[in-house]
């Protein structure tokens, strides 16, 4: 068996690597899948700047060798991306890591009795990636500075990839079942009543830049979780698409940490140039056109909830399934040690008890959601360590914190409590009455959105945001990131 090159092919209209000139079934049906692709990027993709010429990174290799980088950054109209088809390279030696498969070979095809469930994961992963990009179309006019709208087409497109990615797995792999779902991916839209998204979070809207950050935040990190699970499936194909996703997605937590450091960054400055000491004054700190940090805590608990319920019911058995018929594994499974069969293991999930909490043990094999979610609370707390420091810095006495894990949930084991963001149990009455002091209300809303005044100058920033620290490619810091074909 040869390996595959890890430069891409870029001399055909679907750059890949893997090989799909040898391949002419696959290669027809994507390309009969590319019009579509295309009327749906220019139909649901950003709205407005489909001409415009935009400094975007595409792929040009599988990994770094060198001084080779495996991106490429150039201006480019989004419609003419460059769409590809890219899998980390293939180790001829891969064993299964884990389930009770564990050490037997990777599977290069798809093993016939775990058919069907491979097909969901992989399209309820592709779901995703079309759906942030609906989500999202109507930043573009509101961006706080070319800069950030340049990031934000960077995400959109890449998004647009991991499509791609998952279209290509489904078409390979499944045939005539693999066309209709890659279809199906395509006709399916956010928020849409009759043909909505799969999964919650991925129908709710992104209505300005806050709430963007906050997405790319926590809910392109959840789709990191899922990405780094499924990077550890015995289906080798499916391991090795995801392995070069989790490449790109890095970017997006990027600038989802990066944007609310700024966002908290310039509130302080704010604060601080005014003499102002009390935080939760928060009119006297909206009157300086920046937001107020208890503002920014009610959209951490929203978008932190929301993506909580991304991971599924703590308890599953469909999880235990996938783990033990080697599809989808744990958080950098490769790491831990264990027997990675987990048979006798147990994990533990807090539930209510006394009036407080304890933590109840479960076989582990039914908890792999919850640990998985786990997981994830810890990566976001890094993050917000971060964004408490920039705070601390700046001499401003506030704390942004993760809610509770049973705080505001529609999805598992804790969705009939009513839960406040310190995990207190409070009767529905209760937390209907208080829901304003934990969550946005429409007034908190239409503040943000008042501050969502487009700053389309080069070197510019919009009041309620901080010049970022770091530019992409080191670029000089009136760099032009969009040029913009309409005025
Ligand atoms: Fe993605
Ligand atoms: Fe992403």
């Amino acid at each position: 068996m040869t390996t595959l090159d890890s430069t891409v092919d870029y001399d055909v209209l679907i750059p890949n690597n893997v090989a799909l000139a040898s391949d002419a079934r696959v290669r027809r049906g994507l390309e009969r899948w590319h019009p579509g692709y295309i009327d749906w990027w220019m139909d649901m993709g950003p709205d407005g700047f489909q001409t415009s010429d935009v400094y975007l990174r595409t792929a040009v290799r599988v990994e770094s060798k060198g001084a080779d980088k495996w991106a490429v950054f150039d201006y480019v109209k989004m419609p003419d991306y460059r769409w590809g088809i890219l899998l980390a390279p293939e180790d001829p030696d891969r064993k299964i890591p884990f389930g009770r498969h564990r050490g037997e070979p990777a599977w290069q095809e798809v093993p016939g009795e775990y058919r069907a469930m491979l097909r969901r994961l992989i399209v309820i992963q592709g779901d995703t990636e079309p759906a942030s990009v609906e989500q999202q179309r109507f930043l573009g006019k509101t961006a706080p500075s070319l800069y950030d709208m340049r990031n934000l087409f960077q995400v959109n497109v890449e998004e647009g990839r991991h499509l791609w990615a998952m279209v290509y797995l489904l078409q390979k792999y499944f045939g005539r079942d693999g066309r209709e779902e890659a279809g199906e991916l395509l006709r399916r839209r956010s928020g849409s009543e009759d043909a909505p998204r799969m999964l919650g979070a991925f129908n709710e809207e992104t209505p300005d830049w806050l709430s963007f950050f906050l997405f790319t935040f926590f809910t392109d990190r959840d789709g990191r979780m899922q990405l780094e699970s499924l990077a550890q499936s015995g289906f080798d194909p499916l391991s090795r698409t995801c392995r070069f996703m989790l490449t790109e997605e890095a970017f997006h937590m990027f600038v989802g940490e990066t944007g609310v450091t700024r966002i908290v960054q310039r509130t302080c400055e704010a604060m601080t140039a005014a003499g102002m000491d009390d935080p939760t004054d928060v009119e006297a700190v909206r009157a300086l056109g920046v937001i107020d940090l208890p503002t920014i805590q009610k959209k951490v608990n929203l978008h932190y909830s929301l993506t909580l319920d991304l991971f599924g019911s703590e308890l599953s058995t469909n999880s235990a399934n996938f783990f033990n018929a080697g599809l989808k594994g744990r958080f950098r499974e490769h790491r831990l040690e264990d027997d990675h069969r987990l048979h006798e293991a147990t994990y533990g999930i807090p539930e209510p008890s006394n009036g407080g909490w304890s933590v109840a043990l479960h076989p582990a094999l039914n908890a792999l959601n919850a640990r998985l979610r786990d997981d994830f609370t810890d990566d976001c707390n890094l993050g917000v360590g971060r964004w408490n420091k920039t705070i601390r810095e700046s001499g401003v006495d506030f704390e942004i914190t993760l809610p509770h894990v049973a705080f505001h949930r529609q999805i598992g084991v804790y969705r009939d409590l009513h839960a406040t963001p310190e995990g207190d149990l409070v009767s529905e009455d209760d937390w209907n009455r208080r829901r304003h002091e934990w969550l946005p209300d429409d007034a908190d809303r239409a503040f943000i959105e008042s501050l969502m005044k487009p700053e389309f100058r080069p070197g510019h920033y919009a009041s309620w945001i901080a010049e970022p620290r770091i530019r992409i490619n080191h670029k000089p810091g009136d760099f032009e990131w969009v040029k913009l074909a309409e005025a």
